[in-house]
């Protein structure tokens, strides 16, 4: 995808029209407000995201309201050749259960076969059950645990798709 790829996609009845575009450095500001909206102590911290926002082999992906708001964000990054690793999703409390997360991940899995990717996988902490629950509904599998994987020592369920 390229800076300039941009679709506008009615994601289902009740969803907001988004705007689905790589992210920019100057989104950073908006994406560690996000972050720390959505995941608490657990955020991410700017350099990180700036640093991924402008790595080749990770893809920081936004849905953006005719507003501006950033509403969700998607992050893979390719390890090797075709590990395809997903790295963060996210939709902001208000536009849950829309079809978002949904569009976020269809997105990436799309891009996934694009490249070709042999294996496809996630970690969630294992504390997170509507994340899990979320993952299993879109066709993920737990294939794995990965003991204190997480900063606070909780345990992150490792989850593949199977292509
Ligand atoms: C997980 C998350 C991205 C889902 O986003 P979303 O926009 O609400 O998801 P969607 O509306 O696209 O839902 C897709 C499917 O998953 C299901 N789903 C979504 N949230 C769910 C939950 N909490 N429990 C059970 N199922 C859920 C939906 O019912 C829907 O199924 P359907 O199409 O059969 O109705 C969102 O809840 C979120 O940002 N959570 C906080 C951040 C987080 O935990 N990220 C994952 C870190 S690894």
């Amino acid at each position: 995808m390229t800076q300039t790829d941009s679709t506008k996609v009615g994601a289902g009845i009740a969803a907001p029209l988004a705007v689905f575009r790589l992210a920019k450095v100057s989104d950073v500001s908006q994406l560690v407000a996000l972050e720390k909206q959505i995941f608490g102590s657990d955020a991410w911290r700017a350099s990180s995201i700036r640093r991924l926002v402008t790595r080749p082999e990770a893809e920081y992906t936004v849905a953006v309201l005719d507003s501006g708001e950033i509403v969700g964000f998607s992050l893979f990054l390719l390890e090797g050749e075709t590990c395809f690793h997903i790295g963060n999703l996210g939709v902001v409390e208000e536009q849950r259960k829309r079809g978002l997360g949904r569009l976020l991940m269809e997105r990436m899995l799309e891009r996934s076969r694009q490249l070709g990717a042999s294996r496809v996988y996630l970690e969630v902490a294992s504390h997170n059950h509507a994340a899990r629950a979320f993952y299993t509904k879109l066709g993920f599998t737990e294939t794995g645990l990965s003991p204190a994987y997480y900063q606070d020592g909780s345990d992150a369920v490792i989850m593949d798709y199977p292509g």
